[in-house]
């Protein structure tokens, strides 16, 4: 019988589907590296989230390891590489927190054009401040968005909803498909130039790293508000904060940033900035949702050799 270790915190749905497929399966959670390493060797997969690091020390342990299945998106905690040179299969889910990922996105959307932390913050603190509060409507604004793939595409229906204007950078939309989503293909640099509001949903890779660099931020309409709910790293943080000081840029929110868990920042206290502790797939439906799809892919992989995601 196949074995696997869930080795982050997940669901009990992922438990319950590995033993009805005939797949031992062993939770054990908040274990150091040199803990994961000794242990490894005994699982013929490994079903993570964000916190297990699968690095190529892991895998070198890993001598019996077939697969890693990620029970989310981002596969950035996984050595690829090294997983790939060992013949190991990495799987995760790309749907499973899509729709939550994109409700972030546009809740923060919310929380820029209505400074609602900060109104918080402030009535919560006795101050009544009705005046400083002043909002913009969504409504007839454009949305820039980079990345119009899973999550994008939501992102792009639901502020079609609320009867955004919706402009799209992203190398590999097709024109048929942009037509079928009612968005306007562009380059980035018109989007840079016409979006009020920017939110980003792109992987991080060596062509996406800070592409809201200094220079393309400064090639944003003034006022705009930026969104990321994707990768830290996709926004130059230095060039976002003086965006944010000298006024240029409106608002910002960020679920994600280039150092995680993110303690400290310059940018925290800024005004008009917003963020999260990378919260976009936390909620009871996606973590449900991922948990049976990684269950399901990985058991499938180790039962009957089925490679989906991967
Ligand atoms: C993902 O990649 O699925 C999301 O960023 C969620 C996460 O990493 O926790």
């Amino acid at each position: 019988m196949p074995k696997v270790l869930i080795s982050d915190k997940m669901d009990p749905k992922a438990a319950e589907i590995f033993r009805q497929r005939g797949v031992e399966v062993d939770e054990i959670t908040g274990k150091t590296p040199d803990e994961l390493a000794a242990m490894i060797g005994d699982y013929d997969g490994l079903a993570i989230r964000s916190s297990t690091k699968v690095t190529k020390a892991i895998l070198d342990a890993a001598t019996n390891l077939k697969v890693v299945g990620r029970a989310g998106i981002g596969v950035d905690n996984v050595d690829i590489p090294a997983a790939s040179a060992k013949g190991v299969v990495v799987m995760n889910t790309p749907f499973g927190n899509s729709i939550t990922t994109a409700e972030h996105a546009i809740a923060l959307m919310f929380a820029l054009a209505r400074q609602l932390p900060e109104a918080d913050a402030s009535t919560q603190a006795g101050k009544w401040e009705k005046n400083r509060f002043m909002g913009v409507e969504l409504t007839s604004k454009t949305l820039g968005l980079i990345g119009a793939g899973n999550i994008g595409s939501i992102v792009a229906d639901r502020a079609q909803g609320l009867k955004m204007k919706v402009v799209a950078f992203d190398p590999f939309l097709t024109p048929e498909r942009a037509v079928e989503m009612g968005v306007e293909k562009v380059t980035l640099d018109e989007l840079l130039a016409r979006a009020d509001f920017i939110t980003l949903h792109t992987p991080l890779t060596d062509q996406t790293r800070n592409i809201l660099s200094a220079d393309n931020l400064a090639k944003t309409k003034a006022g705009v508000r930026i969104i990321n709910c994707a990768r830290g790293g996709l926004i130059d943080e230095a060039a976002l904060k003086a965006g944010l000081d000298s006024g240029h840029i409106g608002g910002a929110a960020l679920d994600v940033f280039v150092e995680e868990p993110a303690k400290a920042s310059p940018l925290f206290g800024t005004p008009n900035f917003v963020s999260t502790p990378h919260l976009g797939a936390s909620t009871s439906e996606a973590q449900v949702n991922v948990a049976i799809q990684v269950a399901e892919q990985m058991a499938d992989f180790l039962v009957s050799g089925g490679v989906t995601n991967a």
